[in-house]
């Protein structure tokens, strides 16, 4: 159902943002860059500190600058204190994280706190407000966990002088800023229809003409969309993966030219069809995890999702293998790991494969030195003193005996195979993100990558 408003029903302007993680501060950054008087909560005080001095906690392109550019021209402030934020503003969102529990389930104890906040700041709030929840989380938890907090918190009834919608959040880490100002399309998951217009109104504020396709919604379908959402981009990348290891296994076959070829079916599409590590970060491994837990608890055995996840799971443990085949034993050996954060453009590390990599490599008794351009200081917090931390991708394959390709920072790409003959002990190299040509990279350098056949 999508329904566009013929006119604004009211001009709004000031908007909260409960949590600034990666999604929090990129939509505060986008919102006050788009003219709206944005108010950013947290509880992390060195955080507002920071942010207050236009300087971005977290690494992600343009951040800095826009940041800088909104707090300059007072659009965006911090602060810890829940109640004036709310008061002073007619939309609050909540965006705080949502982690995964060891058995699938999210975490929902920030989100509790910031909807018992806020429902103790409305229950004196005469004006309308909205409340709109933007941390993903499974499909029933607006619905029967953080409305009737507010509820209860507030005394009022959801409906009443207030509202909550469920709007999801689509950007990738690395291209966030990108991502919010340009979406491909907008959720609304609402209880009521006054409430989906308000939050259409604000978006239709917030990008005029360039208004995507609207989504119009209940809130248990919208939080089902955004874990379905990841969880088949999840399923593309371990379709390309196991697509992968049966190309490693037949001669003269190249899984890049295999899924280029299928991506130009449009039924398929290009887009998340890169084998590799497999996917990692704070969303994919959550969502498909978040998504089996719910449907076992619904009874529903999701033989699928199972797999997506099993398949991910095992391909940091093929690069090893890939590593013993081509260098025998790995006790003693020197191997560099280029690239810890989950992907490029960001310095996450969480759920990283590089780093799982790393791990295992340490199981088999190697000596690991790794270097990221940006995810050095994340990394070491999961990596102590275990490995050797590089300071330049040249300083980290000198004299080692295998290099793995982890994460495909563009730095990476420059790199020449005479750079790799010059630099290592024997020069072997595994490129784990397809970033090298195998046609400019065989010789005398020891080659191999996923989805090639070895020896290619
Ligand atoms: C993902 C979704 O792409 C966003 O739309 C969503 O908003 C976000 O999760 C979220 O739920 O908040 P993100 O985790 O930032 O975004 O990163 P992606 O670009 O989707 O990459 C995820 C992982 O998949 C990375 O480890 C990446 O290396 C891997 N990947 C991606 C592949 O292995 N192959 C591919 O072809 C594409």
């Amino acid at each position: 159902m999508s329904f566009r408003p013929k006119r604004p029903l009211r001009p709004i302007t000031r908007i909260s943002i409960f949590g600034l993680g990666y999604v929090g501060l990129c939509t505060a950054v986008c919102f006050a860059h788009k003219g709206f008087s944005v108010i950013g909560v947290d509880v992390d005080l060195r955080r507002i500190k920071a942010i207050n001095e236009g300087k971005a906690p977290i690494y992600e392109p343009s951040l800095d600058e826009l940041l800088r550019r909104s707090v300059g021209l007072k659009m965006l402030w911090c602060t810890d204190d829940y109640e004036y934020a709310l008061r002073t503003s007619d939309v609050s969102f909540i965006t705080v994280g949502t982690p995964s529990q060891r058995n699938g389930a999210l975490t929902l104890k920030y989100a509790k706190a910031a909807a018992k906040n806020i429902g103790k700041s409305l229950r004196t709030n005469r004006s309308y407000h909205l409340v709109v929840i933007k941390s993903t989380v499974l499909p029933g938890t607006t619905e029967n966990v953080i409305k009737p907090l507010i509820e209860e918190f507030s005394g009022k009834k959801c409906g009443s002088t207030y509202d909550v919608c469920f709007n999801p959040e689509f950007l990738r880490q690395g291209s966030a800023i990108e991502d919010v100002l340009n979406p491909d399309r907008i959720i609304i998951g609402e209880f009521t229809k006054k409430s989906g217009d308000f939050l259409e109104c604000l978006y239709r504020e917030c990008y005029g003409p360039r208004l995507p396709p609207v989504i119009r919604t209940r809130p248990s379908t919208a939080e089902l969309i955004k874990c379905a959402n990841n969880a088949f981009l999840a399923m593309k990348i371990s379709f390309a993966n196991t697509i992968a290891n049966i190309c490693e296994r037949i001669a003269d076959v190249d899984v890049v030219a295999v899924t280029k070829a299928i991506g130009l079916d449009a039924r398929i599409g290009s887009l998340f069809l890169d084998a590799g590590l497999g996917y990692g970060g704070s969303c994919f491994p959550k969502d498909v995890r978040g998504l089996i837990y719910i449907s076992e608890k619904l009874r529903y055995s999701p033989i699928l999702l199972r797999a997506v996840e099993k398949v991910n799971s095992l391909q940091p443990h093929r690069i090893v293998e890939m590593a013993r085949t081509l260098l025998g034993s790995l006790q003693g050996k020197r191997v560099a790991i280029l690239g810890l954060a989950f992907k490029p453009n960001t310095d996450d590390v969480r759920d990283s494969a590089s780093i799982r990599v790393a791990k295992e490599f340490l199981d088999k008794k190697a000596k690991v030195i790794v270097y990221d351009p940006m995810a050095t200081k994340n990394a070491r917090k999961l990596l102590e003193n275990k490995v050797k931390y590089a300071s330049s991708a040249i300083e980290c394959i000198d004299g080692v005996d295998c290099c793995v390709i982890a994460t495909e920072w563009p730095e990476f790409r420059a790199l020449r195979r005479k750079d790799f003959l010059c630099c290592m002990r024997t020069p072997t190299l595994i490129d784990a993100r397809r970033i090298y040509d195998p046609d400019e990279f065989g010789g005398k350098l020891k080659f191999w990558a996923t989805g090639l056949a070895k020896g290619a």
